[in-house]
């Protein structure tokens, strides 16, 4: 299969471009498009076969269930059972936005492959120009996940989309690098007080002020047997090829662990904080200022995408204070690491 990549900004007409893309989504097939989050991988959230794409594309475990996206905030009365009044109140907040609410769903609404069997969906609006304009011109429902192969750091930009999965798929639209960079929140309103799955660019402190009781579970607490709630969760995620190893942001520690890989004849890419540019490392990617968590986001996994063009055998990653964002970015490094810490 050809990847057919279709540029969409200022100099194209967009609307030629969007038929494209809502004439392939009609026709059953797959199409990759950036949100502010991440790219995701859509298809037609009601039509089974072409959903069966997104999973065989991706080489995604059928039973994690994909998150369905709207054009429009209303639409979701026609999916889901009820929407209780502080599911409302996100909306009314945050939509269009990175927030992912799962609720219940109306039976025999989507392909059961969207939701793996269960009887509830995550949905949410998206708040980047090209995936909103995609979305209304087509008017249906799109189940979309993150536009990597899995396992792989999440997509933020066209070339990462071309990268995992040029040739299994159709269409790539390319708007360009995407904001946020980490995926979206996703919160469990089925259960009161809400509860979070997935930290993400929508903080619990930003949801308390607007509902109150959030409930955020410590992840690196989190047992077997709770990990499954939101059942992405339990795989190996935002890998690159070498081993990643969690460190505190500690020049000693961090000099400490450089020098003892460094003595066994390895190498190692540091992915810190600026204030860490001056260390040994054979490299450095920068995660920005330590207290602007929003820009080491931004560039997460990008970088964790360039270790794999290098040839490092080892991977440091400092780890962020877990406060805002800071607990989505903790969250992805952690399974990035598998649960690793450097020791010295
Ligand atoms: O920002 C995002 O959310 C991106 C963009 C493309 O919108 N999408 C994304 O999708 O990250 P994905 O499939 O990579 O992650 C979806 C997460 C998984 O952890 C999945 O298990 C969870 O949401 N999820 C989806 N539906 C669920 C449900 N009904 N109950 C519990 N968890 C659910
Ligand atoms: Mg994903």
């Amino acid at each position: 299969m050809k990847t057919k990549k279709l540029i969409v900004d200022n100099n194209v007409n967009k609307n030629v471009v969007y038929s494209q893309a809502v004439e392939k989504l009609n026709a059953g097939e797959v199409v990759a498009f950036p949100t502010e989050t991440v790219y995701g991988l859509g298809a037609i959230a009601t039509d089974e076969k072409a959903v069966a794409k997104i999973f065989e594309a991706k080489g995604r475990p059928s039973d994690n269930p994909l998150i369905v996206h709207v054009g429009a905030a209303n639409d979701i009365e026609k999916y889901v059972t009820s929407v209780p009044d502080k599911a409302r109140a996100c909306i009314k907040a945050f939509w269009p936005g990175p927030l992912t609410l799962i609720l219940n769903a109306k039976p025999n609404t989507f392909a059961s492959n969207v939701t793996a069997g269960l009887s509830t969906v995550g949905l949410r609006m998206p708040d980047h120009p090209v995936a909103l304009d995609l979305l209304k011109m087509l008017n249906k429902p799109v189940a979309a996940p993150s536009a990597n192969r899995s396992g792989k750091p999440s997509p933020t930009t066209a070339l990462h989309v071309e990268k995992d999965l040029e040739g299994r798929i159709p269409m790539i639209l390319d708007g360009g690098a995407t904001g946020i960079g980490l995926e979206s929140t996703v919160v469990d309103f089925t259960i009161d007080p809400p509860v979070i799955l997935r930290p993400g660019g929508v903080t619990a402190q930003m949801m308390r002020e607007v509902i109150g009781e959030v409930i955020e579970p410590d992840t690196t607490k989190l047992d077997e047997a709770s990990v499954p709630r939101a059942p992405g969760m339990k795989y190996a995620h935002y890998a690159p090829d070498a081993p990643v190893y969690l460190i505190n942001p500690d020049v000693d520690e961090v000099k400490n662990a450089i020098e003892s890989i460094h003595m066994k004849q390895q190498k190692v890419a540091l992915l810190a904080p600026d204030d860490f540019r001056q260390s040994e490392a054979d490299w450095f990617f920068s995660l920005g200022d330590s207290k602007k968590l929003e820009a080491s986001a931004h560039y997460l996994y990008a970088h964790l995408r360039a270790c794999d063009e290098t040839t490092a055998d080892v991977i440091l990653v400092t780890v962020p204070e877990r406060t805002g964002v800071g607990a989505a970015i903790f969250n992805r490094l952690e399974k990035a690491a598998d649960g690793n810490w450097w020791y010295s």
